[in-house]
């Protein structure tokens, strides 16, 4: 039998840079209220939230997923023709094929990289970094650009006062490369499928279009078993990409969990009691929710307000829609 050739990675991996985009409307919580019977005190009491960013018609998820990364790649300190794949993570670029990643492949100027989209919702940024570790370990890519962006602003429903608050627009963007050093752990993954229906699209385009919806279909959720999964279940996770990384809370610098609520956010840290050097990121109060572009957009804001430094260590921790879920401790670039 003929032996087939194979390839080998580089033993270990990192992130080389990391780069963010926050579009530039600011939208306080005074705007939101009214159409959904509801108060700033109540807003920020429940959740945290502040304000949030909603995107303008000029900040599509292709144009801030390109600033994000474009960030990303001049920190990492190499030219977009070394990127062999681009994966990016979004429940909003709101075509149902082609994807967006060979768009943006295309525009960044790789040379023909691997592209492609994928649907994990809010924990698509570290399903991405988890497969781009993966492929550079395993040799199919050297470089991989993993990209987390939502324009959730398109699919939220102004009067539904469960969502109407909380999610926002932004993206966020890390280059994946080889390392003398691990410094990306083993990702903890997983999903509740039992539990699909608890944050979903209204209905499927196919039953809008048949029914001839005025609407198009927006996000419904069941914040509150949300909430209660989240801030019972995640803390266990995130233990577990520790322990898999072989670090304890003792050794992390900074904790960056998806910003859904700070509520949850709070009851992960207690649950995992997270020591008061721990930085944690707080982002959620003046970006809102912003899904797969959460943990890039807070890690940057940590690293912009000096509170998260090159060589600290990270855990990343994200979870929604579907539910889905993925943990990974990282160095910061
Ligand atoms: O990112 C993906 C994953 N998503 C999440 O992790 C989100 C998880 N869920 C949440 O963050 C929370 O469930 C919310 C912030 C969305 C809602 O907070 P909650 O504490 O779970 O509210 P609730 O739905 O249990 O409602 C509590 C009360 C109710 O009133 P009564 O029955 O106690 O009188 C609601 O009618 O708050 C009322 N309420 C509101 N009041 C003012 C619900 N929504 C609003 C509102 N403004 N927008």
């Amino acid at each position: 039998m003929t032996a087939l050739g194979s390839v080998q990675g580089s033993p270990h991996t990192r992130l080389l840079g990391v780069g963010s985009y926050r579009p530039s409307r600011i939208v306080p919580n005074s705007e939101v209220i009214e159409a959904i019977d509801s108060s700033d005190e109540w807003i920020q009491q429940r959740s945290g939230i502040k304000q949030r960013r909603w995107a303008t018609d000029e900040e599509t998820v292709e144009m801030m997923s390109i600033e994000a990364s474009r960030g990303a790649i001049e920190e990492a300190g190499i030219q977009p023709e070394q990127i062999d794949a681009v994966v990016v993570a979004t429940v909003t670029h709101l075509l149902q094929t082609p994807a967006l990643a060979p768009m943006l492949a295309h525009k960044l100027g790789t040379q023909r990289a691997a592209a492609f989209d994928i649907s994990a919702a809010c924990a698509g940024f570290c399903h991405g970094i988890a497969l781009g570790s993966d492929m550079v370990r395993a040799g199919s890519a050297r470089h991989v650009l993993a990209i987390g962006v939502e324009r959730l602003s398109d699919i939220t429903n102004p009067l539904d006062r469960g969502t109407a608050f909380i999610f926002a627009d932004g993206a966020g963007a890390a280059v994946i490369g080889p390392s003398d050093e691990p410094g990306i752990g083993p990702v903890v993954w997983g999903s509740d499928g039992e539990q699909y229906d608890l944050i979903t699209q209204t209905e499927d385009w196919r039953y809008a279009i048949q029914c001839a919806s005025p609407h198009m279909p927006t996000l419904a959720m069941q914040g509150n078993q949300v909430f209660r999964w989240a801030a019972f279940e995640m803390a266990k996770i995130a233990q577990q990409a520790l322990d898999r990384a072989g670090v304890s809370v003792d050794d992390l610098d900074v904790f960056v969990p998806h910003q859904a609520n700070m509520r949850i956010t709070d009851a992960m840290a207690r649950a995992m009691k997270l020591p008061d050097h721990v930085k944690i990121a707080r982002d959620i109060a003046e970006q809102g929710n912003t899904s797969a572009a959460s943990i890039p957009l807070a890690l940057d804001r940590m690293r912009e307000d000096g509170e998260a430094k090159s060589g600290d260590i990270a855990l990343f921790i994200a979870f929604g829609a579907g539910l889905a879920y993925a943990a990974q401790v990282v160095v910061v670039p």
